[in-house]
């Protein structure tokens, strides 16, 4: 059970769960072409136990039962994404009619429980195709990628309540150039410049794109993390200052500002696209609403280590939920307001919250950590942050990138072996918040 109660969030708040294409649809058939998790997950050592999403959580078929159980919770929304490869096998050019038609039958599906469907038409599965011209690190993705949501607006536009353009910029760019977690893996920081200016840029002319075509309510979602310093020394809140350029000012600057923070500029040098000032305008092209994940906060020190990176990250020692990220609630009330105060006055949304927790259908800590952020965005909205609405992370268990299905984060436990969906405590308490109530 939830301490907080669905009224104190007043009318016209949206409570959703939210799912991403590749974590949940296997279903890789039908003329869906490959994409970069597809070639990233098949070599050796990328992902935990080599799992891959070829068969997931098999969403593409059993989808009917997974819109029953948002309906039967009492959610008001889906928060799901469209597989580019699976709409656009080769990324451009030819349209593959069987995925039109999935995304059909789920909209519809959707519409038809009563549920508001808010789509991202990026969450990390690139079509390999495009990988094959460089990916996020070629400009034309900025075309690529326009093309591609004007097909979205065309097709599914007119019965979408919401539509997000990228998920988390932060992890297709650095997690994914950088850092070499999540596919295609580069640890290279002329691709990561280049993927940190041009994930931006596509968002903007996939923006424009989307409005020429009739899409309406229109957005961005955001990865972000609370910056904290390891201790009170000036090297450390210097540390604590970078990680925050790179991890968040980088993106809420250019998306909200239409300017980088000038220590990351002057870090990444000539590795950034020439004359990337030129685009700041399309980068920052108006929106309708801005998505925050969050999910933990992020403790930074001054590097120790020669030729290490410019800031490191140590473990706190808060609770830590089953993929090791400190539970902080108050991040989350600090960042919403911050976002408000500093940065934009257009509707925030909670898009992404939850946590992993050891398998099982009994998820007290789950409950809890749920209750205490939803607590957290009522103390945001106090402070004036203009929240509109809360999505869980997720509603399935599900493929977790680089962990695999080790870590589960649904409110509903999926049997990877029979595809049984069982809802948890946790799925019960939102069910006990909402339900009727729609
Ligand atoms: C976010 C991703 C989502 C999921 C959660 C746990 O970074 O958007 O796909 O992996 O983390």
């Amino acid at each position: 059970m939830f301490t907080v109660d669905r009224k104190d969030f007043g009318p016209g708040f949206t409570f959703g769960a939210a799912t991403a294409a590749y974590q949940i649809e296997g279903g890789q058939r039908d003329g869906r072409g490959p994409s970069i998790w597809d070639s990233f997950s098949a070599t050796p050592g990328n992902v935990k136990n080599a799992d891959t999403g070829a068969i997931a959580c098999n969403h593409y078929e059993l989808w009917p039962q997974d819109l029953d159980l948002i309906r039967d919770a009492g959610l008001d929304a889906y928060r799901f994404s469209f597989a580019w490869p699976r709409l656009l096998p080769e990324g451009t050019g030819a349209v593959n009619q069987a995925g039109v038609d999935f995304y059909d039958r789920l909209i519809d599906g959707m519409l038809e429980r009563g549920i508001a469907p808010y789509a991202t038409l990026y969450h990390w599965d690139l079509p390999s195709a495009l990988q094959d011209r460089g990916g996020w690190m070629n400009r034309d993705i900025a075309g690529w990628f326009a093309d591609y949501a004007a097909l979205v607006a065309q097709k599914f536009g007119d019965r979408l309540q919401a539509t997000a353009t990228i998920n988390e910029p932060w992890c297709v760019a650095f997690l994914s150039h950088y850092l070499g977690i999540h596919a295609p893996g580069y640890r290279d920081m002329r691709a990561a410049a280049r993927a940190m200016h041009h994930v931006l840029f596509a968002h903007g002319t996939a923006i424009d794109a989307l409005r020429a075509n009739g899409a309406r309510n229109l957005g961005i979602v955001l990865n972000l993390e609370k910056a904290e310093a390891a201790s009170d020394a000036p090297e450390d809140i210097a540390a604590m200052n970078m990680g925050d350029a790179i991890f968040n000012r980088w993106y809420l600057g250019g998306v909200l500002k239409g300017a980088y923070p000038e220590e990351v500029t002057a870090w990444l040098g000539d590795h950034l696209p020439a004359n990337y000032q030129n685009d700041m305008a399309v980068v920052s092209r108006p929106l309708d609403w801005l998505g925050i994940n969050y999910y933990t906060r992020s403790l930074y020190r001054a590097p120790t280590t020669p030729g290490g990176h410019v800031v490191e990250q140590v473990k706190g020692d808060l609770e830590k939920t089953d993929i090791g990220w400190e539970i902080y609630p108050k991040g989350l009330s600090d960042l919403l307001v911050r976002v408000s105060r500093e940065y934009t006055k257009i509707p925030l949304y909670v898009t992404e919250n939850g946590m992993a927790e050891v398998e099982g259908d009994d998820d007290p800590r789950r409950v809890r950590y749920y209750d205490e952020h939803l607590q957290a965005v009522l103390a945001a909205r106090a402070e004036g942050a203009d929240v509109r609405g809360y999505f869980a992370w997720s509603l399935l268990d599900n493929y977790e990138w680089a962990e695999g299905y080790e870590k589960r984060f649904g409110l509903v436990h999926v049997d990877y072996q029979t595809q049984k969906r069982t809802p948890k405590a946790s799925y019960r308490a939102f069910q006990g918040m909402l339900h009727n109530t729609r």
